[in-house]
């Protein structure tokens, strides 16, 4: 299927809502009314769109969640027909605490297209940017790994920074790393902004290593087909019911999911806008009258990346669309 409109620059109307909206959350300590108030914003700015979308990473199964449910129809019904995957806050404790890298993101792909591990909660990853491509295998040794990814980027093993989620179940993994000599950049959470980290052009990290949510393996692959840089994920139950759950569903606990087992189609919209100022997008910026957003919007057919600034009026914003952004 040829999808010739660029699908980015709708989902990331979507991304700018949810940013607005949530962004007046930050510092609260309330992490499920910065959500709602993104997932409100989201769905309002998503179910206008011309497509026929299905989301598949979503904000949960029907039951547990009244918006953008996995399952749940979305768009005016028109064509194209797409997948949806969506994290109208990526990084809600973040948020939620007023810390950096607070992120809205959205991601459109052809039917059929995106992976969703039913029951898994999280992944083992690896990813890299474009240059590193192909030179990562997630079965390897941590070092083997970091070694083939100095000499792909020219670099000095210790020149070399790692990405890793500050998890107690990455210790192992951090003593692996500071043995080879490589630099870590923790991060607190926000593991799709870390997977890219390595693909932007002022790479502030050059792979992303460890466990994290299985719909954000998802939402970075998509990223990936759009900047060509690489990420492999396998599955990894928390416990033996989930390990079971896993072997009923007919997954393969020992598979090496590729970018393309994550998204197998090759026309893959995607989109972020930032909440809180993170690694490469600026949060939102109140203004009084209105607010700045920056943004992130990139097509994989064309592979182009685009950093969008948008000034955004409450007054007009609030006549086209009924929604209060002036207020919490
Ligand atoms: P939320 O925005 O849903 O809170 O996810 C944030 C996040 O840090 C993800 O980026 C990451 O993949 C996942 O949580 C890690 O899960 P956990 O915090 O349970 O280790």
């Amino acid at each position: 299927m040829k999808l010739e409109r660029n699908l980015g620059f709708d989902l990331q109307r979507a991304t700018e809502a949810a940013a607005l909206r949530s962004a007046r959350w930050m510092g609260r300590g309330d992490k499920n009314e910065a959500d709602g108030a993104a997932v409100d914003a989201m769905r309002f700015a998503l179910e206008s769109m011309d497509m026929d979308g299905i989301v598949v990473i979503g904000e949960g199964e029907k039951d547990e969640a009244p918006m953008l449910y996995i399952g749940e129809r979305i768009g005016n019904g028109n064509p194209p027909e797409v997948d949806i995957a969506v994290d109208p806050v990526e990084g809600t404790t973040l948020l939620a605490q007023g810390m950096p890298g607070a992120i809205a993101v959205v991601a459109a792909a052809e039917r059929g297209s995106l992976f969703n591990p039913p029951g898994i909660v999280y992944m083992d990853k690896i990813a890299v940017g474009e240059s590193a491509k192909g030179c990562i295998d997630i079965n390897a040794p941590v070092a083997e790994n970091i070694r083939n990814v100095a000499k792909a980027l020219k670099k000095q093993v210790e020149d070399v920074t790692v990405v890793v989620l500050d998890r107690p179940r990455h210790n192992d993994l951090v003593a692996q790393i500071r043995e080879t000599g490589a630099r870590i950049k923790v991060i607190l959470h926000g593991d799709v902004a870390g997977s890219l980290m390595p693909s932007m052009m002022e790479a502030p990290a050059d792979i992303l290593m460890g466990i994290g949510g299985a719909p954000e393996s998802v939402i970075s692959a998509c990223a990936m087909k759009c900047t060509n840089g690489e990420i492999q994920c396998k599955l990894w139950p928390r416990n033996e019911k989930e390990r079971q759950l896993a072997l009923t569903n007919g997954l393969d606990l020992d598979k090496v999911y590729t970018t393309d087992d994550l998204v197998q189609g090759e026309n893959v919209f995607w989109a972020a806008t930032g909440i809180t100022t993170g690694e490469f997008l600026k949060g939102v910026q109140f203004l009084g009258w209105g607010a700045t957003t920056h943004s992130l919007v990139m097509r994989s057919a064309s592979g182009t990346v685009r950093y969008i600034e948008s000034r955004h009026r409450w007054d007009k914003l609030m006549a086209i669309s009924g929604l209060r952004f002036d207020e919490r």
